[in-house]
């Protein structure tokens, strides 16, 4: 249907304990298998990240939550690349909404994160996408733009091979009300010819754009069948191995 190789993520966010997060990654790996042909990555608790990474295995990716934007030094509470890598881990968000929108990260500052990850030979999935409010005032379309120039900011077209953006709605998430996927659809195409005119045909026709937002095993199937939906982040559903093992499943015919 599509070459780019569809990307299913759990994002854990602040959930599980310490066996619980080994217990998830280790039914995660038995869910995923051997390779599907879908990209899996689980991201994970700071705390939890080794013992659970040890579980996963070699065919789901260990990711992080977040990520800061200088060496090792003098930044309490901080986790560097160099501390994320030396943990197994492959893959970090950047920009999730909770960030942006609880925590108060600026668009410049996902936009260094991003650009640290990357530099750092990590993939970055930045996370893009509207408030409620945003939407109803006919936003979203500028909202998703300005997001992801400042997300992308000083990003060359060879680092962006390793950027996967994430479309997620912030009324969407963990709200149980999901995009159409005909919205969905219509945002993401959006978005693939913006990344087009700020790169190039091919670029755009390469990258990945995945949607969260209250997706689980019985609308990823309406959602993963539309042209430029290339998987999902997930989050409530990425907590319970079956459910998630099922959107993997979903996003395998794509494949
Ligand atoms: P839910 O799937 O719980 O709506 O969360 C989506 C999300 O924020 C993934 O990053």
């Amino acid at each position: 249907m599509s070459t780019r190789k569809p990307f299913v993520g759990g994002n854990w966010k602040m959930n599980t304990d310490l066996n619980g997060a080994a217990e998830l990654a280790a039914g995660v790996a038995s869910a995923v298998g051997s390779d599907s042909g879908v990209e899996v990555a689980c991201y994970v608790p700071f705390p939890y990240l080794v013992s659970a990474g040890q579980k996963l295995g070699s065919n789901v990716r260990l990711g992080a939550q977040d990520v800061w934007t200088q060496d090792n030094g003098a930044f309490t509470g901080e986790v560097s690349t160099d501390m994320l890598k030396d943990c197994g881990v492959t893959t970090v968000l950047t920009g999730h909404s909770e960030r942006r929108h609880v925590i108060g990260e600026s668009d410049e500052l996902v936009g260094e994160k991003t650009r640290r990850a990357l530099i750092a030979g990590l993939q970055a999935v930045l996370c893009i996408g509207e408030t409620i409010e945003q939407r109803e005032a006919g936003e979203t379309d500028a909202v998703n733009e300005r997001q992801i120039r400042a997300g992308l900011d000083g990003v060359s077209a060879e680092d962006l091979k390793n950027v996967v953006l994430a479309y997620e709605p912030v009324w969407a998430i963990g709200t149980g009300k999901t995009a159409t996927p005909e919205d969905a659809q219509d945002a993401h195409k959006k978005i693939r010819a913006l990344i087009g005119s700020m790169y190039d045909e091919s670029a755009a026709g390469a990258i990945r754009i995945i949607y969260g937002g209250s997706m689980k095993p019985g609308n990823a199937p309406e959602l993963m069948a539309m042209d430029d939906i290339d998987g999902g982040l997930i989050g409530g559903a990425s907590l319970k191995a079956d459910d998630f093992g099922a959107i993997i499943e979903a996003a395998t015919s794509r494949v």
